[in-house]
C-alpha cells in the first residue's frame, strides 16, 4: 500500500500515463494526470474562440473553468462542467495549443491549488496517489518521498505516440508525431513558470528498451526499497 505521493515525471512518449495508471492500480492508489487538466483548460480556452498565447484572455477563461477530474485509475473521466471531454482533449488542435497555455503563470497557480486540494483528498482517502506531469517532483509536491523521472529516445517515444493514437482512432504518421512531441518538449522546457525538468532528488529511468511491466518491476523496487 502506498503512503502519500508517488511523483512521476518526464516529457511526452516516455510511458507516464500507461505506468502511472497501473501502479495506482497495483497499489491500491489514486491516480492524477496532470496533463489531463492543462489540455482540459486549453479546450476551454478554444471553445472561448481566445488565442491561446494572449495570456490576459488565457487566464479570464482558466479563472472561470469549472474542471473536475477523477482520481480512480479505473474510471480516468474528464469533466468541463457536465461534459465530458476525454476525448476532445486528445485531439490535434489541444496537442497544438496545450504548451502555449500551459506556459501562462497563471494558468499553473490555478491548477497547481487544484492539483494540491485533489492529493491532500486522496491522501486522506486512499492513503496515497500516482501523479504524473512536467513538475510535480520540482514545483506541486517537492517533498514527495518517491519521485521518478521518465526518458526515452526520441524514436522510442514517437513511435509509442503513434500507436497510441491509431489505438485511439486518431490519425497520425510517425514524422509528424516525432516532430510534434519535440516541439512540445522544448517548449515545455524552456518556458519560465517551472519548465519540464528533473527534480535533483529524482530516480531517473530510461525506458526506451523497457516495456510497461519493466518499467513497473523498477518502481516497484523503488517503492519496497523506501518502505
Ligand atoms: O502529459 P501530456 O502530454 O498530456 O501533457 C500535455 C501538455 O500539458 C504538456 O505538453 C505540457 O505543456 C503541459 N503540462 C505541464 N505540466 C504538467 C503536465 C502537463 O505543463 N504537470
Amino acid at each position: 500500500e502506498l503512503r502519500g505521493v508517488i511523483a512521476l515525471d518526464g516529457p511526452s512518449g516516455t510511458g507516464k500515463s500507461t505506468v502511472a495508471r497501473r501502479l495506482a492500480t497495483l497499489l491500491g492508489a489514486g491516480y492524477l494526470d496532470t496533463g489531463a487538466m492543462f489540455r482540459a483548460v486549453t479546450l476551454a480556452v478554444l471553445r472561448a474562440g481566445v488565442d491561446p498565447t494572449d495570456e490576459v484572455e488565457v487566464t479570464r477563461v482558466a479563472e472561470g473553468v469549472d474542471l473536475r477530474m477523477s482520481t480512480d485509475p479505473a474510471d480516468q473521466d474528464v469533466r468541463l462542467g457536465d461534459d465530458t471531454v476525454n476525448a476532445e482533449i486528445r485531439g490535434q488542435a489541444v496537442t497544438l495549443a496545450v504548451s502555449a497555455v500551459s506556459a501562462v503563470p497563471r494558468v499553473r497557480e490555478l491548477l497547481k491549488l487544484h492539483q494540491w486540494r485533489i492529493v491532500d483528498e486522496a491522501c486522506a482517502g486512499r492513503g496515497g496517489i500516482v501523479v504524473e506531469g512536467r513538475d510535480i517532483g520540482t514545483a506541486i509536491v517537492p517533498d514527495a518521498p518517491l519521485k521518478v523521472f521518465l526518458t526515452a529516445s526520441a524514436d522510442a517515444r514517437a513511435r509509442r505516440r503513434t500507436s497510441q493514437d491509431a489505438a485511439e482512432g486518431r490519425k497520425s504518421t510517425l514524422d509528424a508525431t516525432r516532430a510534434d512531441v519535440e516541439r512540445r518538449d522544448g517548449l515545455d522546457s524552456s518556458r519560465a513558470a517551472s519548465p519540464l525538468r528533473p527534480a535533483e532528488d529524482a530516480v531517473w529511468l530510461d525506458t526506451t528498451d523497457l516495456d510497461v511491466e519493466g518499467v513497473l518491476d523498477r518502481i516497484l523496487g523503488l517503492v519496497d526499497e523506501r518502505g
